[in-house]
């Protein structure tokens, strides 16, 4: 590449190539926002009473769990189509390799936190609806395999919550430091 080759890269864009497209920041953001809604409705519906309250917020979280699902496959359908940009070569190998690992892990928490929460509401006795319209029940009454379910629901969010810790706490420390990883994310 000749020098005006890549002063017009350069100034065309500055870092395309070390940034998520568009449509990942998106989705990264959108979906971190679900989910963390989502913790919290899970731990503060977890505690209420029976009653028109609980069975109100056991029913958003069920929704806003389908929907965040959804949204989720769109997102892993797009990451298995886009791949991410490199991480910078100056991060020590052992630090791009535990966030390698912690993003897989992720994701596998966010396909078995939807799909564990649906099938455990599926093996119960109340009718699946998604924000007010009956929605396909994969399963039919059943205590103990819905136990199964739950278990690994509430398993899982464990795994995900301590992920989480790890994530977003490196994530702010790139933030603090401006070494420019944080940026890629950023829309
Ligand atoms: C709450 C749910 C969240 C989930 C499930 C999540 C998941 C992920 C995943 C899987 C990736 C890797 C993307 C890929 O390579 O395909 C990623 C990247 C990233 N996330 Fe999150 N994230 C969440 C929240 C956050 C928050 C709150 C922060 C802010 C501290 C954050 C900061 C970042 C950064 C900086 C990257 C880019 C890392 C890189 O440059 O490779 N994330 N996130
Ligand atoms: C992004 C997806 C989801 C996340 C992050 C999530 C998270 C959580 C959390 C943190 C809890 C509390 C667990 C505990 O008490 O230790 C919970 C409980 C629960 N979730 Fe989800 N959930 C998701 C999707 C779903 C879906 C799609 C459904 C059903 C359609 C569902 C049904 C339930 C039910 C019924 C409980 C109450 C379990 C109980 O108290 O026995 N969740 N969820």
């Amino acid at each position: 590449m000749g020098r005006s080759d890549s002063l017009t890269a350069a100034w065309a864009s500055p870092a395309a190539a070390d940034r998520y497209t568009r449509t990942a920041v998106a989705l990264h953001w959108i979906i971190a926002v679900l989910i963390l809604v989502q913790i919290g409705l899970g731990w503060y519906m977890g505690d209420l009473p029976k009653g028109p309250d609980r069975t109100y917020f056991i029913g958003l979280h069920k929704s806003l769990g389908i929907t965040t699902g959804f949204l989720i496959l769109v997102r892993i359908a797009w990451r298995l189509t886009h791949a991410p940009p490199p991480l910078p070569e100056w991060l020590p190998r052992w630090q791009a390799r535990v966030a390698d690992l912690t993003h897989f892990l992720l994701y596998a928490c966010m396909v078995l936190m939807p799909l564990s929460g649906y099938l455990s509401a599926s093996f119960t006795k109340y009718p699946m609806k998604l924000w007010g319209m009956p929605f396909f029940k994969a399963g039919w009454e059943s205590d103990a395999i819905n136990a199964v379910f739950n278990g690994l629901h509430k398993g899982t969010s464990w795994l995900l919550v301590a992920l989480l810790v790890l994530h977003m706490g490196a994530g702010l420390r790139h933030l603090f430091q401006r070494d420019g990883v944080f940026r890629r994310i950023l829309p």
